[in-house]
């Protein structure tokens, strides 16, 4: 494996928590890790702290200029290397939208970039619309991870997105391997739990076994510019993280050591 995008066209389901924990958690198990932000709104560049004012030094210069992803990579200490976002990305598809091969264009950078840096794995966070920057990401992944928050209106999302998957796949000429992933799950809910009975009818195997509990320690660890597990190594949600890292693993869409 070595390209995963967490995905979702809808906002606040937990893709940027997702992509960093999952990223900080294979780290821990000894994977090169590489994060791309790909959302405007820079939220995964802004938990490493990183200046997200420097467009020269954002995926909009790989966009807009040109220049190679790893000359844009900067450390994440303990995870790896990020990619930063810049509110500039937003301009992608008014700029790029017609442009003959732009849907290629992030396949044909990590390409090149995993020539030199075969053994990583890069998880790309994407943005909440389905515009260039999303369809680059489902053109470049080998997987996507959809989350789904445990509510009525993100189950609807995630029947769209299958929807869309599907209508996209013969343009692909390949099935988009894909696993929907629940989070913010509260077992006191009922709800949580219908939920989860329809996605299974919906989604069948391409559905994760584990779900990501609504934690406070998920929530809190961004403000402290960390991800679940440096910030608390020994909570539900670090131990859900794992789970599912495990899970994943257990499918072969990870190889860990
Ligand atoms: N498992 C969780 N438990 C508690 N809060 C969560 C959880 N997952 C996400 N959140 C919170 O929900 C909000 C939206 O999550 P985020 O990852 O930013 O979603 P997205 O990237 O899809 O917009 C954030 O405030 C985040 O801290
Ligand atoms: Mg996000």
């Amino acid at each position: 494996m070595k390209q995963l995008a967490v995905f979702n066209q809808k906002g606040g389901v937990g893709k940027t928590t997702t992509a960093l924990n999952l990223g900080a958690g294979l780290a821990r198990r000894g994977k090169q890790v590489l994060l791309i932000d790909l959302d405007p709104q820079a939220h995964m560049t802004s938990v490493l702290g990183a200046n997200p004012t420097d467009v020269q030094a954002s995926m909009f210069a790989f966009y807009r200029d040109n220049r190679a992803l790893r000359e844009l990579e900067i450390e994440w200490p303990g995870i790896g290397h990020l990619i930063p976002a810049h509110t500039e990305l937003i301009k992608v598809d008014s700029l790029f939208g017609k442009g003959p091969n732009i849907l290629n264009r992030l396949s044909q950078g990590l390409t090149a970039l995993h020539e030199q840096k075969k053994d990583r794995v890069a998880i790309i966070d994407c943005c909440p619309f389905l515009g260039v920057l999303s369809l680059n990401a489902v053109f470049a992944a080998e997987c996507l991870l959809v989350p789904v928050a445990s509510d009525f209106l993100s189950l609807r999302g995630a029947q769209q997105i299958e929807h869309t998957l599907k209508a996209l796949e013969p343009v692909l000429k390949r099935r988009v391997e894909r696993r929907y992933l629940m989070t913010r799950f509260d077992r006191r809910r009922k709800m949580c739990f219908e939920i989860q009975a329809r996605m299974r009818e919906l989604f069948g195997n391409d559905m994760c076994e584990t779900v990501i509990s609504e934690n406070v320690a998920v929530a809190e660890a961004p403000a402290v510019n960390k991800d679940v597990f440096s910030h608390a190594e020994n909570s539900r949600g670090a131990q859900d993280y794992a789970a599912l890292i495990d899970e994943l693993a257990g499918q072969g869409i990870f190889k860990l050591a």
